[in-house]
């Protein structure tokens, strides 16, 4: 019997085209040109996490892409007040919910569900009120996986940094545990009736591996993309991870390719 393996969707993640235009402070180049060409190339969604100290992208970009995308809009944002509004003002498709501190140089953990108590609850009803998907990133933790399926959050995306780390530094059996730890999150999330995503991190290898594991639903990339593109363009390295996260799954699925 065939098996049917649910599709695989590549949000890009744009932020870091914004990093380098504003370490000119000019106009270019446009993170939303940067959304519009990945699109072109296959790209299922645009992800743009607008900081509190809008050090790449900025609420004029976030506004662009929300007008011109024919794609869904991830906006990617801490739990504040302050994003809470401006996402209900722009109302994209999803919103991402991060922790964020303003010295760290990218997300690093993952969103205490469990700690940000009624006020994260809350929040997440009313972006959902309005129509928003919310989905929380979080480590493969079972506690906080529980929490997020129970103040109503439609996603979770596994933080997929550590694993990607662990690789990166040689240590292949700290990786494997790690990933063991992946796996198992996204049977849990989706017996709690959660969609999951994953990211940060990643690269071709290593999405083409998480790419076999079923539950995942969605993959945000986006410095490894935005470094590949100054070499091979950005239409050819999103070709490129497609072509990784087709191969990921239809290897791990070889009767439903
Ligand atoms: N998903 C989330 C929630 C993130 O915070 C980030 C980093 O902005 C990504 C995905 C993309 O990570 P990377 O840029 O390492 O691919």
């Amino acid at each position: 019997m065939t098996r049917i393996v649910p599709p695989l969707r590549l949000g890009v993640n744009i932020d870091h085209v914004a990093t380098v235009r504003n370490a000119r402070g000019g106009a270019l180049p446009d993170p939303v040109r940067a959304a519009q060409l990945a699109c072109a190339a296959g790209a299922d969604g645009i992800t743009a996490h607008l900081r509190e100290d809008r050090r790449h992208i900025r609420d004029a970009d976030m506004r662009r892409l929300r007008e011109t995308l024919l794609v869904p809009l991830n906006f990617e944002m801490a739990a504040t007040e302050e994003m809470v509004a401006l996402a209900l003002e722009l109302r994209p498709h999803a919103c991402c919910l991060v922790p964020e501190r303003r010295e760290e140089r990218t997300t690093e953990g993952g969103l205490d569900v469990i700690g940000g108590g009624i006020d994260l609850a809350r929040k997440v009803e009313r972006l959902a009120k309005a129509g928003i998907r919310v989905s929380l990133f979080v480590a493969p933790d079972e506690d906080q996986i529980a929490r997020a399926a129970d103040i109503g959050a439609a996603v979770i995306e596994l933080h997929t940094g550590a694993w990607c780390d662990l690789l990166t530094e040689g240590k292949a059996t700290e990786a494997a545990t790690e990933f063991g730890r992946l796996v198992e999150a996204a049977g849990q999330g989706t017996r709690f009736g959660l969609e999951i995503h994953a990211g940060h991190g990643l690269d071709y290898r290593t999405a083409e591996t998480i790419a076999g594991v079923t539950e995942v639903r969605e993959l945000n990339i986006g410095h490894f993309l935005i470094g590949e593109a100054i070499f091979d363009g950005l239409e050819a390295a999103v070709r490129r991870m497609r072509e990784a996260m087709a191969h990921g799954r239809a290897v791990a699925h070889p009767a439903a390719a």
